[in-house]
């Protein structure tokens, strides 16, 4: 069976008060049978308060980027272990604004992912295609690339450290979300790679979560679709009462 996911992702928002308010209206919203994971991702000023603030609950607290390399003179990054040091075991590696705005590029990515695997960090994989891929029905084709430069380049994939996010581009903050089944036809084309790849036990077993606009109101169509296994959620992250809700909508 696959895991359901909804994580959210705080990018660069919030100071401390605000973080850590948003953490306790979380906490109290939250209801405690779902079986679906919950991932909160604040600032790495932050992680530490929210990793003491959500010990003891369901909520998972996941950075938003990890360096490659273990140690050493890389100033205003952040290590695997040092993350580790503070309780922290996932992270989001390859979100779109990582590539555009800090030239991340596949073989970047693909050492960040190999890093953080080989420390037993989950990681939440983002792909995606911009407006004039998806005008110019290239989207398929650019998130082959994708994984064929990335995380195809591993031989064997766990499918409970990896987690496949596709964020088009295009919908990211935009209010454009994908349409329900914009988003199942593209995770079924992903499934399908994978399990041109993998076999398919581990395509059947790998969670892919969609994410780009994704509102309490347009989460239960989306998440209905069957290759859909959850969400990564930015700006509705924010307000504790709609990333409730969307958690709500699996
Ligand atoms: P929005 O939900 O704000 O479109 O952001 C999605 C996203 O980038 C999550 O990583």
């Amino acid at each position: 069976m696959r895991k359901k996911i909804v994580a959210g992702n705080w990018k660069m928002n919030n100071d401390l008060t605000m973080t850590t308010d948003l953490i306790e209206s979380v906490k109290s919203k939250l209801n405690f049978n779902t079986d679906t994971q919950v991932f909160i991702s604040p600032s790495f000023p932050f992680l530490h308060e929210a990793i003491k603030k959500c010990k003891g609950t369901l909520i998972n607290v996941t950075a938003q980027n990890i360096n490659e390399n273990e140690s050493g003179a890389y100033t205003g990054e952040v290590s695997s272990s040092m993350l580790k040091s503070i309780g922290i075991n996932s992270v989001i590696i390859g979100h779109s604004e990582r590539r555009q705005y800090f030239n991340e590029c596949d073989s970047t990515l693909l050492k960040k992912v190999n890093k953080a695997l080989s420390e037993n960090f989950k990681v939440f994989f983002c792909i995606g295609e911009n407006i004039d891929d998806r005008n110019n029905n290239n989207y398929f084709n650019i998130i082959k690339q994708q994984l064929n430069n990335t995380i195809f380049n591993i031989d064997k994939i766990d499918v409970n450290n990896l987690i496949i996010a596709y964020e088009p581009i295009w919908a990211i903050g935009t209010g454009l979300t994908a349409s329900p089944d914009q988003a199942q036809e593209m995770h079924s084309f992903i499934r399908k790679l994978i399990k041109d790849k993998y076999g398919s036990k581990i395509s059947k077993n790998l969670s892919i979560i969609y994410g780009g606009s994704v509102k309490p109101s347009s989460a239960r169509d989306i998440f209905g679709k069957t290759d859909v296994d959850g969400g990564l959620i930015g700006g509705a992250s924010l307000k504790a009462q709609d990333f409730i809700d969307i958690v709500n909508s699996i």
